[in-house]
């Protein structure tokens, strides 16, 4: 069999840590994959932030990449470099999945959302500006194929999941012409997709819904603007327990990169004790993007089945007593 090489950004922080877990993992389950590590240490191009081109030139070749936390270059003129990564490869929609994990009890035992938050524009766009002192402007701009675009992965990922509905969440109410934009390009999209049945709804009334019951939201694929997606996504995240669980997948056309959204956790970071979950899970995504589902779904089962096993096998974060390696180890075990 044919091996593939994968770009492997580590990250900062506890990243070297959870990156060394899935490469153990991988190893173990003899995945056929390759890890081409890059350091993506952001230079400053015409006064922006910007990747490496080494780095550039290693996800563009390999196409798939999986990626740790990066933490936030403090200096004058660098904006996150997540965003960067987001921007340089046109990674359009963002792909958030949270699926309660047997084992692990939360107030919510039945959860399984979707969630696709728009990636490159809206209130992420960065256009802000001093009008006069004490007054000021942040742009919240959206375009006609940014929308398009995004939408058409919601009605292509919910056909391919076969779930019945894409939700659009907005608040055009109020952002009458932002948001409206949004939904009458969905409304238009939806005609391409007859099969599937579009509905509409409130932030803020889906925020209150969905932790009243997240169980209507099981056959819908939620699309909404780059902000919305961003907080609601960490709000489903909640109810299954945390960060630490959910992964995610930064999908453009030509690359795709899969990610933790946790931070890099300096606290813990080099200490032995970082939960690798929420990594493990979103390479196990960029598997089944892949098309290497077997290998997927014995790496989710085993991860699964690791944090079902007990408190002496699972990180603190979960509320266990586990390190690093320990829970790594008991993985590999039950792959
Ligand atoms: C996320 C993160 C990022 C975002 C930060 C790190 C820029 O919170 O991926 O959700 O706001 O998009
Ligand atoms: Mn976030």
């Amino acid at each position: 069999q044919g091996k593939y090489t994968v770009t492997m950004i580590e990250g900062d922080g506890i990243g070297v840590e959870i990156s060394a877990a899935v490469k153990d993992i991988y190893a173990a389950a003899k995945v056929p994959i390759i890890w081409e590590a890059v350091d993506v240490t952001p230079i400053l191009k015409d006064g922006k932030t910007a990747i490496p081109d080494a780095a550039i030139n290693s996800v563009k070749r390999n196409l798939v990449a999986l990626k740790g936390p990066l933490a936030t270059p403090i200096g004058k003129g660098h904006v996150s470099l997540n965003l960067t990564l987001r921007r340089t490869f046109n990674l359009f929609a963002n792909l958030r999945p949270c699926r309660s994990v047997v084992g692990y009890k939360t107030p919510y035992d039945n959860v399984d959302t979707v969630l696709i938050r728009e990636n490159t524009e809206g209130e992420y766009s960065g256009i802000e500006h001093v009008v006069v002192e004490g007054v000021v402007q942040s742009i919240k701009l959206i375009t006609r194929p940014a929308c398009e675009r995004v939408i058409r992965y919601a009605f292509q990922h919910a056909r391919a999941t076969g779930k019945p509905k894409v939700l659009v969440v907005h608040k055009a109410t109020i952002m009458k012409m932002s948001d409206g934009l949004f939904l009458s390009t969905a409304k238009k999209i939806a005609k391409e997709y007859p099969d599937i049945e579009l509905g509409a709804e409130l932030l803020d009334n889906t925020c209150l819904k969905i932790v009243t019951d997240p169980e209507p939201y099981k056959p819908v694929v939620m699309v909404m603007p780059n902000l919305y997606g961003d907080i609601l996504s960490d709000m489903c995240s909640g109810l299954i327990g945390g960060l630490g669980l959910t992964p995610s997948g930064n999908m453009g056309d030509e690359v795709s990169i899969f990610e933790a959204v946790h931070g890099s956790a300096p606290d813990i970071a080099g200490k032995g004790l970082a939960n690798p979950t929420a990594l493990l899970l979103s390479s196990v995504m960029m598997l089944r993007h892949m098309k290497l589902n077997d290998y997927a779904d014995k790496i989710e089962n085993a991860v699964l089945k690791t944090i079902a096993s007990g408190p002496e096998n699972i990180t603190r974060d979960l509320k266990g007593t586990a390190g690093t390696k320990h829970f790594t180890e008991q993985i590999i075990r039950r792959l």
